[in-house]
């Protein structure tokens, strides 16, 4: 089956025309022998390459690419199927941005393509995808992060408050996690996540109840983390918990039973968060409107959680805007290396920005990951790089600190 694949990265040194041509020179020998078509631009500082042939022959050759150090930020902007090849001439044609108007570029490209095909007209992803990074050389919409490798993350020791081991079992154990502000070395708020008595997830809880039980469980529980929070002495840090919608909408009086389990573990409401997955919220959109409306006349903070994996994200954000918005750990895992979750993320970052919501990533794993989302204009992370979940305790969280210049 015939590939296309197109990435872009930065050129590590600047490059000459002989530079290209030392580069190119080997290269095309090896893409002819492997039926690899394509064609590379070059800005200065920046690559764009298209490579298409047999599946097996663009991946190797992708490897390759990727694992040279002539340049960094590879980042993937598409991958895709077709009939026919659309350079079908060249074992990789150069187009050096540095000779060309902008006016010039993208007939130039129309014009590198031997035989236009015909299912590949003006509306071609491919054509626009390539017009679109050449003809944005300059304004430099590019997000691209600081080289992981400037970063290290160091543990620094702090008092780490944990319930006492002799304390009677509670009802419902929390672990917690934080969210973190890293660059100023803050945490901004803990999630406290309800745990199974044998330590089984959230949903692994809840699947183990009956229906019934689900939405009172869900509330009651919530007096077990504010009381956790008021032992751990968290009394000045925001607390974060998670609710289905269905808990609020359920009982009338759950937003003043929710504001009397603060209040009896003697914590603000002003600290509290409620974070909401979206799922069950557009089914019954406007008694969960009402029922927001009341956490808010109570002082209670909104997040929506899991921002991205659901169904009706954008319209349920149209409809209700949150205190915070955390995306989804799909959208953020490998995002360094992904160009859709790039143009996703940073619109959600964007959108955020003018509606006055702070963004939160979920589940950042990596190093490089935080240093793109960083870039982004994200401040807030939640994720194994910073601090795994503690039962009933407050976790260790490693903070990145600069050991090379930018
Ligand atoms: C921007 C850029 C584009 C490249 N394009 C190709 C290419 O089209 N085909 C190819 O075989 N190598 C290409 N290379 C070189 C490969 O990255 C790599 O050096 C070469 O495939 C040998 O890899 P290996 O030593 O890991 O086998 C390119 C390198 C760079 C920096």
């Amino acid at each position: 089956m015939l590939s296309t694949l197109i990435y872009r990265s930065r050129a590590v040194t600047p490059m000459t025309a002989q530079d290209l041509t030392d580069l190119l020179t080997p290269a095309r020998a090896r893409n002819a022998a492997m039926q690899v078509t394509g064609i590379l631009l070059f800005d200065g500082v920046h690559f764009v390459q298209l490579l298409e042939g047999p599946d097996e022959a663009v991946n190797l050759i992708f490897d390759a690419i990727q694992r040279d150090d002539a340049h960094r930020n590879v980042v993937l902007l598409m991958r895709d199927h077709g009939p026919a090849r659309r350079f079908g001439g060249d074992a990789m044609a150069l187009l050096d941005l540095r000779e060309l108007g902008p006016q010039q570029v993208s007939s130039r490209i129309l014009a590198k393509m031997k035989q236009p095909p015909r299912w590949a007209g003006s509306d071609d992803r491919v054509v626009k995808i390539l017009g679109w990074y050449a003809d944005a050389r300059g304004t430099d919409p590019i997000v691209e992060g600081e080289e992981a490798a400037n970063w290290q993350l160091v543990a620094i020791d702090a008092p780490l408050a944990q319930e006492d081991p002799a304390a009677p079992a509670r009802p419902y154990p929390f672990a917690l996690q934080p969210i973190v502000n890293p660059l100023r070395r803050e945490i901004t708020s803990f999630e406290f996540l309800i745990r199974s008595q044998a330590g089984g997830s959230p949903e692994q809880l809840f699947a183990s109840l009956d229906p019934a039980d689900r939405y009172r469980v869900d509330l009651e529980s919530k007096a077990s983390a504010f009381e956790l929070a008021r032992r751990l002495g968290l009394t000045d840090v925001k607390l974060s918990v998670n609710l289905l919608p269905m808990s609020l909408i359920e009982d009338p009086s759950a937003v003043d039973r929710l504001v009397d389990q603060v209040a009896a573990c003697a914590l603000l409401p002003q600290h509290v968060i409620v974070e909401i997955t979206e799922q069950e919220a557009i089914e019954r959109p406007r008694a969960f409107r009402d029922a927001i409306e009341r956490l808010r006349r109570a002082g209670i903070g909104v997040a929506i959680d899991d921002f991205g994996a659901g169904y009706a994200g954008l319209s349920l954000l149209a409809e209700f805007q949150p205190d915070k918005l955390k995306i989804d750990r799909q959208l953020i895992q490998n995002v360094h290396q992904d160009g859709p979750r790039q143009a996703i993320v940073s619109g959600i970052a964007r959108a955020c920005c003018a509606m006055g919501i702070t963004p939160v990533a979920e589940g950042v794993e990596r190093v490089e990951e935080w240093c793109w989302l960083q870039a982004a204009g994200i401040e807030r992370f939640q994720g194994y790089l910073f601090a795994k979940p503690a039962l009933n305790g407050v976790p260790a969280v490693r903070w990145p600190e600069r050991i090379r210049p930018r």
